[in-house]
């Protein structure tokens, strides 16, 4: 028989290419290349949209876009990053200083000079709006 041969090819060849195109939107869709968390963003208060401008500039390369992570480097709307957790001091210190690998097997992550302390600070309002729309909120940290 033709007809039903033809079918399954043609079958095959569909969810071959919805595979694939289901594969790109995953690396090269609105996430962002290689997002290791999905976030959700909010309306951001105007201290946060000049966090998001320093952030994208400085720390997105590794961070990812809405700090979703890269391969780069971790997530920061993670509950590891809650306010409990790492707080705002943590955020001075590793664009200061940087971090020595410690959570996640990214390597280190170098000190970031050309930030300012008034820069990091507005970092820290954009990335907190964003945790808190994604429910990640102050849990007291336990070793
Ligand atoms: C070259 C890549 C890279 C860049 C650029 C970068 N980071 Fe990081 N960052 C990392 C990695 C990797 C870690 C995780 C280290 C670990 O815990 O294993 C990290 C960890 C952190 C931490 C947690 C530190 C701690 O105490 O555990 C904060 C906060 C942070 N980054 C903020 C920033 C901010 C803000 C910027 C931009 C000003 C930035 N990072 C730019 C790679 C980077």
């Amino acid at each position: 028989m033709k007809l039903p041969g033809a079918l399954s090819r043609l079958f095959v060849g569909a969810v071959l290419v919805g595979g694939a195109a289901i594969v790109l939107y995953e690396i090269f869709g609105p996430a962002g290349s290689g997002a290791i968390v999905r976030v959700t963003v909010p309306e951001l208060s105007a201290a946060a949209r000049t966090g998001k401008a320093v952030f994208d500039a400085n720390c997105a390369v590794c961070h990812g876009v809405n700090a979703a992570g890269t391969r780069n480097g971790p997530p920061l709307v993670h509950d590891t990053y809650n306010p409990g957790h790492h707080d705002d001091d943590a955020f001075f210190r590793a664009a200061a200083t940087g971090s020595q690998q410690h959570h996640w097997t990214f390597g280190d992550m170098p000190p970031q000079p050309q930030v300012s302390r008034r820069e990091v600070a507005s970092v820290i309002r954009y990335v907190r709006e964003l945790q808190l729309a994604n429910g990640i909120t102050y849990r007291p940290h336990r070793m």
